[in-house]
């Protein structure tokens, strides 16, 4: 049907005869010629009707009345076939800004392929960037998919993938598919399931990821294994989580951590390269999970501005303020993040109740944030009690540790450690935010990689009353803190580190993996520790525990979140944009309108009664 894509059309072809195809992104009439500019998937090119040049060197007038009738009544993306030569534009009227812009092409022959019929819910022409409702544009994706954004992040996450491909190839990767239709894999959020209309009252859950399948896959001897695997989790959504999103997934066996991690920093920086252009620097910087907890109160610090948060207890454990003493005595802990020039930068009215930096604060749990302002001289200002029970000495050393200098605004968290890390980790994001030390996502060229490492296996559920595991129950523990007798273990789990990590990016997780148990005695006693008795974990996992015990090699492996990866690389601040059929905040998806009901013939088959009750206007 063609010869050319539209966009690739150049000054090489003047004068050649052209068949194109694509949709009218717009259409200009000015007075007895109409210029189209016809879009296909490698770009625009403007296409000229114009009975005087034509009829003369072409077509016959007749002829050509016929097409400059059909080109006068086209509507925005139809769809046409358009056969012409090519020429150059008259030099006033050359685009520089258009890959096509020296040339067009002079139309002998219109043919519309399909027109619309209704109304478009939204422009699409790349003329047209004005933002349109998400809603709108989950709903008629089709077209949202043909303007320039989607289009572009969807070739983009076709480059990454093909990069990853490539590089995982070259080191002896092998591509598995595992089941869709499995067992629950637990990594934390609930499982969609599916029910069995053949092996009644029975369900199967869609994989939260490959986890166990890629482990039986190394005791299957395939030694190196890759998936770009879709993954289900029933979680609450956010702009970086989908309820089924993808992964790239792998696993290796003979590999010892440092090795996992290095070939890890390669791979990511083949994707960069091959993406971005980008030579990201080498090695990733490294922190362990408690370094990383004290000096940014989360697991996934963004490294690309300062503003840590520092320790205090010890200098403000005795001191009369008791906000800060008594936090101290009950075992937690008060830490504050120094903002050079947050006196100028940050209102009082801000900090207190009301204010939008103590609102970041409450919602992350906290009751406020004391705060002292740092004036020349070294003099230090606050409000309430702080500075009538701060010595000299001790207000020297706060000074001292903080590296406060005048003008320096000083927030503090008092309060037990979770609370105050997880509130000052949301105080130290919002303040980057406001204070502008964070680039806007779409102009980001700040690559900050960090390696977390030395996550503790567990963590307590407080809901639950038990240990969780916290990337899940496979991972390994350190050697080290597990010593060599298993009598010891059930004691020494609790407490003990695991041979796990996570790649931090700017502050986001984009991958997480560890070393996995290959012993089915120390699978066992984890599963313990997290409270599955014995029989059930027998039940659920006797299957793995089997293949552990019949000759299952050292592995580890990891997963990286593609659609966070593309996002990344695409300047993007939501995961719905990096995929081409996303579901809403509600989970569900706008153009096919699933989740929707079914008959109840469907129901008995599948051995299912509905439970649920609609609930009244
Ligand atoms: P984890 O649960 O950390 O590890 O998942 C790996 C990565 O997947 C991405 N991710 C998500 N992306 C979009 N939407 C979601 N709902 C979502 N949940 C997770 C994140 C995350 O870092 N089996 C282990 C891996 C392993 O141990 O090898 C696992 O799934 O970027």
């Amino acid at each position: 049907m063609r010869s050319h894509g539209c966009g690739d059309l150049r000054a090489d072809q003047v004068g050649q005869a052209v068949q194109l195809c694509g949709w009218v992104d717009r259409r200009r009439d000015h007075g007895g010629v109409i210029f189209i500019d016809l879009r296909d998937r490698s770009g625009t090119v403007q296409i000229t009707v114009d009975p005087e040049l034509a009829g003369g060197e072409v077509a016959t007038r007749e002829a050509f009345a016929a097409v400059f009738e059909t080109a006068s009544h086209l509507r925005n993306e139809t769809v046409l076939r358009v056969e012409g030569t090519v020429r150059a534009r008259p030099l006033e009227s050359v685009n520089e800004r258009l890959a096509t812009g020296a040339i067009e092409v002079l139309a002998t022959a219109i043919t519309v392929l399909n027109s619309v019929k209704g109304v478009l819910p939204f422009p699409v022409s790349v003329h047209d960037d004005e933002a349109v409702r998400e809603e709108l544009r989950l709903k008629h994706r089709y077209l949202d998919l043909r303007r320039e954004r989607m289009a572009r992040n969807l070739r983009l996450r076709h480059q990454t993938v093909r990069a990853i491909r490539g590089f995982l190839e070259g080191e002896g990767f092998i591509e598995v598919e595992t089941p869709v239709l499995t067992r629950s894999t637990p990594e934390g959020a609930r499982d969609y399931l599916v029910p069995s209309r053949v092996c009644g009252g029975e369900w199967f859950a869609l994989p939260q990821s490959p986890q166990l399948f890629k482990q039986l896959l190394m005791v299957g001897g395939l030694e190196r294994y890759y998936q770009i695997a879709r993954c289900f989790r029933d979680e609450d959504l956010r702009a970086d989580r989908q309820p089924e999103f993808t992964q790239l997934d792998m696993e290796m066996s003979f590999l010892e951590q440092e090795q996992i991690l290095q070939l890890n920093e390669r791979l990511i920086r083949a994707i960069w390269k091959a993406v971005k252009g980008v030579d990201l620097p080498q090695p990733f910087p490294r922190l362990t999970w408690t370094e990383a907890m004290e000096r940014y109160g989360t697991d996934r610090p963004d490294t690309r501005y300062g503003l840590e948060l520092v320790n205090v207890s010890d200098i403000v454990a005795g001191m009369g303020f008791k906000v800060f003493s008594g936090a101290v005595a009950a075992g937690g802990a008060v830490k504050c993040i120094a903002v050079p020039g947050g006196n100028e930068a940050i209102s009082n009215v801000r900090i207190k109740p009301g204010g939008d930096v103590f609102g970041e604060a409450q919602a992350a749990g906290a009751g406020g944030l004391a705060f002292i302002r740092v004036r020349e001289g070294g003099e230090i200002d606050t409000i309430g009690a702080i500075k009538d029970n701060l010595s000299d000495a001790q207000k020297a050393e706060l000074l001292a540790r903080t590296g406060a200098t005048p003008g320096t605004l000083l927030l503090f968290g008092a309060g037990d450690t979770a609370t105050v890390n997880k509130a000052l980790d949301r105080v130290r994001q919002f303040l980057a935010r406001e204070l502008g030390l964070v680039p806007a996502d779409r102009d980001n060229s700040t690559w900050n990689f960090l390696w977390v490492v030395d996550f503790p296996m567990f963590e307590f559920n407080a809901d639950e009353h038990r240990l969780e595991a916290i990337h899940h129950p496979f991972c390994a523990p350190n050697a080290e803190d597990l010593g060599d007798d298993p009598e010891s273990w059930s004691e020494r789990l609790p407490t003990a580190r695991a041979r796990a990590y996570d790649l931090v990016l700017n502050g986001l997780e984009l991958g997480g993996g560890s070393l996995r148990i290959h012993d089915s005695a120390l699978q066992r006693q984890v599963l313990q520790t997290i409270g599955l008795p014995l029989e059930e974990a027998e039940a659920q996992f006797g299957f793995l525990m089997e293949a552990l015990d019949m000759g299952a090699p050292p592995h580890g492996g990891i997963a990286f979140g593609l659609d966070r990866m593309v996002m990344l690389l695409a300047g993007e601040e939501s995961i719905r944009d990096t995929i081409a059929f996303p579901k809403t905040q509600q989970a569900r998806c706008l153009l096919t309108r699933a989740p929707a009901g079914v008959n109840a013939k469907q129901l008995g088959e599948l051995h299912v009664a509905s439970t649920w009750v609609e609930e009244e206007a």
